[in-house]
């Protein structure tokens, strides 16, 4: 048995800050670098730069037993550790839906120009295919006098929320471009997880490449696939849940990732499938191209719709309306809004001249960050106090948990757009709501509630 290889994390943002700890928690010992001044000062602290189940216990557990630390320096990890992994991002460019390579170019040759001794190149972030070929090449050039290196693709699954079970307990381990010596280096690193029944697949490069991003593809793909037959519902008088209830019991098809409403967004599916489209473009694949236009095209009409919903709901115009809306972040148990359709939708209806009031248990500073011109409250009753429409555009169990009788007292008129169709609407109606959801039936108060909802409306 080799001892122990000691490791480097080049980029500590959802992605690195949480690999650099599930890997101290594995055993090893683990330095963590990120340009970012700030990120660094945090993270040493023990605290995360982000809000993430779970990390903060993990990185302040570790920065304590030693066995994490933090740098500004790429030339200490270099120096430092025998297996680096690339964690930086790969954001989309600006004007263009090609994903920004710089920084993990950036990444590669830094590493491998301030290295000391040899070692091993991992990849984790998520690329067009071709782009290790080309991080290999760079190595090649900028590695100092006498010192080997390999470099390989490791992609990584995980979601936000639960990044930390993710990265301890990933479903499956992808080694792209592996010799049987940096194969087995990272065994050693996985041990665990492998030992606990992890599948793990060696493949070439360009596969290992292309299995993060197909399947975010795919996940992209099924929601849009769920919220095209919303449309159908709709129109129809169908129920979408229900429905993709029904369609989940054939295991071929599987109940996950069918939740039809407002569509996916974060810092991963939507950039993910347009580089992807990209990429299918320059490469000829143009059956991919034309799938993932639908896929992107389907999910942007869901923000449309629910401020169709909305102008609906005011009687053609939102103008000086008072819009109390519930979420923030792209998804529950996250304080990422990045591209999240829900700040969106948000920011959509304030340009109409609506007065939103947004409120987000976890999301409020990163949205207050974004978007500063929007009214923001620090409870559920606060934002909807008033309203003339509400709309629970993140899914999070405080909404699904609320009680509709002490909102509808609070709010103007009781109206209620649910864009990620997470209330029970029943319960609601029966408050004296009227419930509008993506694909579903609206569910319309009962008569005597509608009159009491008149009385109590200012
Ligand atoms: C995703 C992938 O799941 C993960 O494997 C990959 O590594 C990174 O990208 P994440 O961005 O954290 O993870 O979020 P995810 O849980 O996949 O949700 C993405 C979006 O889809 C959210 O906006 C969510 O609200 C939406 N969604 C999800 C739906 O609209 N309907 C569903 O049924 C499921």
């Amino acid at each position: 048995e080799q001892p122990a290889p000691r490791i480097s994390v080049i980029g500590t943002g959802y992605l690195g800050a949480t690999h650099a700890a599930a890997m101290a928690e594995l055993g090893f010992e683990v330095i963590g670098v990120d340009t970012d001044p700030r990120k660094v000062e945090e993270l040493r602290e023990g605290r995360a730069p982000f809000f993430e189940p779970g990390l903060p216990e993990l990185i302040t557990k570790h920065v304590a037993s030693g066995r994490l630390r933090f740098t500004t320096d790429i030339a200490e990890a270099a120096a430092f550790a025998d297996v680096h992994f690339i964690c930086v991002g790969t954001p989309q460019q600006s004007g263009s839906f090609a994903a920004n390579l710089s920084y993990v170019e950036g990444a590669a040759r830094s590493v491998a120009s301030n290295m000391t001794h040899d070692g091993l190149i991992v990849g984790k972030s998520t690329v067009p295919v071709g782009t290790a070929a080309r991080l290999r090449a760079i190595v090649a050039e900028v590695l100092p006098e006498g010192i080997q290196a390999e470099l390989v693709w490791n992609p990584e699954f995980l979601r936000e929320g639960k990044a930390v079970d993710d990265t301890l307990a990933p479903d499956r381990l992808v080694f792209g471009g592996t010799t049987d010596r940096s194969e087995a280096l990272l065994r050693q690193v996985y041990a665990t997880p492998i030992a606990a029944g992890t599948p793990v697949l060696v493949a070439d490069l360009p596969t290992a490449e292309l299995v993060k991003v197909s399947a975010n593809a795919f996940l992209a793909t099924k929601i849009s696939f769920i919220n095209a037959i919303s449309e159908i519902c709709d129109a129809a008088g169908a129920d979408v849940s229900l429905l993709a209830d029904a369609l989940g019991h054939d295991v071929r098809i599987g109940r996950q990732f069918l939740n039809a409403g407002l569509g996916f967004g974060g810092g991963c599916l939507p950039k993910d499938i347009r580089a992807l489209m990209h990429r299918s473009g320059e490469l000829g694949a143009y059956a991919a191209v034309g799938l993932l236009q639908q896929v992107d095209e389907i999910n942007m009409g869901r923000r449309q719709r629910v401020i169709d919903l909305a102008l609906e709901a005011c009687g053609g115009s939102v103008l000086n309306r008072r819009i109390g809306v519930l979420g923030a972040a792209f998804k529950p148990h996250t304080d990422d809004v990045r591209d999240s359709p829900a700040l969106n939708v948000a920011a959509a209806l304030h340009l109409r001249g609506a007065q939103v009031v947004v409120y987000d248990p976890q999301a409020r500073s990163t949205a207050q960050r974004m978007f500063p011109t929007l009214g923001y409250a620090d409870s559920m009753g606060e934002a909807v106090s008033g309203a003339d429409v509400t709309v629970v555009l993140t899914e999070w169990q405080e909404f699904v948990d609320a009680d509709p009788v002490t909102l509808g007292n609070l709010v103007h008129t009781r109206t209620m757009i649910d864009a990620r169709n997470c209330l029970d609407a029943v319960a609601w109606s029966a408050a004296g709501w009227k419930v509008l959801s993506m694909g579903r039936v609206p569910e319309v108060a009962p008569l005597d509630a509608d009159l009491a909802a008149l009385a109590t409306a200012r």
